[in-house]
């Protein structure tokens, strides 16, 4: 066992954890982040993506232990403080850019991490960017139309704090309580009707 220190969603963790644990397992099964999900298991499909010290990784292809001494940023993690949604994830909802919602937090975070290296992308900037995540089921058009309206957001309007991380409790407990609920509903994909075909 490796005794590790990672930040998640502004909540410090120190944990003990096995050599070959990944990190989309520990961020699951001992942290509870089950906005986090497991498409393939095999880092094709993108649904694990979490955003580790700022940029978007595929979190079946990261083992804990080399998230140790990160920040890591999951979909419960990416409202602000207040509750208020992400732009990003206010423009999924606003386009309906999901059906099953599966992919819908690896690809937000996908789209966030884009979104702070390329401000003003293009369509096919934004298809290129989040060609890593897989969507079996929008056909992707309203996904870009909600990654160009999340940019337009952000270039002109600022986005609310995440609540801060609380030092000073025990190993291996959550060391604040966490940010935003974890209940299913945070997580931004069950909340949206679906159009009467
Ligand atoms: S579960 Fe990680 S890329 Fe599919
Ligand atoms: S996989 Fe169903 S909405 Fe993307």
């Amino acid at each position: 066992m490796t005794r590790i220190s990672i930040t998640v969603d502004g909540v410090r963790y120190d944990d003990d954890v096995e050599a070959r644990t990944l990190l989309v397992h520990h961020l699951r099964d001992r942290l509870g982040k089950v906005g986090t999900v497991v498409g393939c298991d095999t880092s094709n499909c993108g649904a694990c993506t979490v955003l580790m010290a700022g940029d978007a990784v595929k979190s079946c292809n990261v083992l804990a232990v080399q998230a140790d001494g990160t920040e890591i940023i999951t979909i419960e993690g990416l409202a602000g403080g207040d509750g208020s949604l992400h732009p990003v994830q206010q423009a999924f909802h606003d386009r309906h850019a999901l059906q099953c919602g599966f992919c819908t937090p690896g690809m937000i975070l996908a789209a966030v991490d884009l979104l702070a290296e390329n401000p003003d992308p293009s369509d096919a900037e934004i298809r290129e960017g989040i060609e890593g995540n897989l969507c079996r089921c929008t056909g992707y058009q309203n996904i870009v139309r909600a990654v160009r309206d999340a940019a337009s957001a952000l270039r002109g309007a600022q986005v609310a704090e995440p609540a801060s991380a609380v030092d000073g409790q025990m190993p291996g407990t959550p060391q604040a309580p966490p940010a935003v609920p974890s209940e299913p509903e945070s997580v931004p994909v069950e909340a949206v009707p679906r159009p009467v075909p």
